[in-house]
């Protein structure tokens, strides 16, 4: 019996995890879950590709290291898996809910875990009536969020299942709010109705905190989170350009991810999350923002050698060699003057703010082969083969 990792595409990631796989002596076999036929009848089930038949590959897996990237199929993949009576990492009960912001958020809050203020309105912004006409809901949804969150503070909209940024609106104005959430129909990043959270006063920077639990042992916390950081947009992520560095957590922080961890995995033997984490600093700010700026844009340059190997298709050709080069670039980016600069005053804040933490999303089935390993030096591929080898039957 094996470990399978199922992905749809190999990409970084997943490269990563098949070299990380060797280097630990594991073995690994691979379920290509895109173009797959998977069939269930009276003869049994089956899974085939044009070009070749996997049952006696998915027949022979016993934990599913499931990587599909759309949350879609990462979460019909670790249910099929779950009923052919393979144990999935995550579960599909994890993947339910992470899939959604709003789902996550529940279930924080109902532990006490700090985060946002989130208001959730199950109509969708506009509805079809059987003539064909379109009836207008906006302005009601707006008013139904200005009651709960003060408009001159900053409302945030956002797709309840998206990523990378995507559809996560900022609006300071009745009007911006109004086509803020015109913008949310009904979609697969948004099934249903608009959420909206209050805008958190964070710096520059949000955080993205690993915590992991293997079968058998306690939750742990990797002590170094990835800050995300620059003044490009108030979101801060990675996919927008921002710069990654490594932050060094306090206990305190560690504690709480740890028990959003416990949360979200409940009834499941092992997991892994990467957190995302706002520090509502208000203007508790040690230097100001000019002097960061100039402070960023030396990081940006010289991150740009990290970037040029990023963009090298040496990559689908020799992947380890591509990432010796990888791991090279990002070496000098750390070792540069304003790396050390920035991460010190991340460290300072998210010191003297640990109290002012608030988490808003759990991501299932983070990319980290790129950012998070180099910036956090802690290889998650490692986290999620041992907790894959960890569901093992003994
Ligand atoms: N309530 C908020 N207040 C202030 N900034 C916010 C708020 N919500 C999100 N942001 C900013 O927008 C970014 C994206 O938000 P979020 O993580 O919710 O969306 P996402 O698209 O799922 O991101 P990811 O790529 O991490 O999955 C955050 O990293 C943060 O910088
Ligand atoms: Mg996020």
């Amino acid at each position: 019996m094996s470990i399978a990792l199922l992905y749809e595409r190999s990409e970084n990631d997943e490269n990563g995890i098949k070299l990380t796989a060797q280097q630990l002596g594991i073995d690994l076999t691979f379920l290509p879950f895109r173009k797959i036929a998977l069939s269930i009848s009276r003869d049994g089930f089956t899974a085939k590709t044009k070009g070749k038949d996997y049952s006696s590959i998915v027949k022979d897996t016993a934990i599913v290291l499931n990587r599909a990237q759309s949350k879609n199929r990462r979460l019909q993949a670790s249910y099929i898996m779950e009923q052919l009576g393979k144990k999935t990492l995550n579960s599909s009960q994890i993947e339910f809910v992470c899939y959604s912001k709003l789902r996550t958020l529940f279930n924080l809050w109902k532990e006490g875990i700090p985060i946002p203020k989130t208001v959730f309105v199950p109509c969708d912004s506009t509805d079809a009536t059987r003539n064909g006409k379109e009836i207008h809901n906006e302005k009601d949804i707006a008013e139904l969020f200005q009651n709960e969150i003060p408009l001159s503070e900053g409302i945030v909209i956002k797709a309840d299942a998206g990523t990378h940024g995507k559809m996560i609106m900022l609006s300071k104005s009745t009007d911006e709010l109004i086509a803020n959430i015109k913008e949310t129909k009904p979609s697969i990043i948004n099934p249903v109705g608009v959420v909206a959270q209050e805008l958190v006063e964070k710096w520059f920077y949000d955080l993205r905190i690993i915590v992991s639990k293997e079968k058998g042992k306690p939750a742990v916390c990797y002590p170094t989170a990835m800050a995300r950081a620059g003044f490009k947009d108030f979101r801060t992520n990675t996919f927008l350009g921002n710069l990654v560095f490594g932050a060094k957590l306090p206990l305190s922080i560690q504690e709480l991810a740890v028990k959003c961890g416990m949360t979200l995995g409940e009834g499941s033997e092992a997991w892994i999350f990467a957190l995302d984490a706002m520090v509502n600093i208000k203007d508790n700010k040690s230097v100001d923002d000019d002097y960061l700026k100039a402070e960023l844009d030396k990081a940006g340059q010289a991150f740009l050698p990290v970037q040029k190997v990023k963009q090298d298709e040496a990559r689908l050709t020799d992947f380890q060699a591509w990432n010796n080069k990888l791991e090279k670039a990002f070496q000098g980016y750390a070792d540069s003057e304003s790396y050390g600069n920035i991460k010190h005053i991340i460290e300072e804040s998210v010191e003297k703010n640990k109290s002012a933490l608030v988490f808003h999303e759990s991501n299932s089935c983070p990319e980290f082969w790129e950012n998070t390993r180099l910036a956090t030096g802690h290889n998650v591929a490692v986290t999620l083969l041992k907790g894959a080898q960890s569901l093992i039957d003994s």
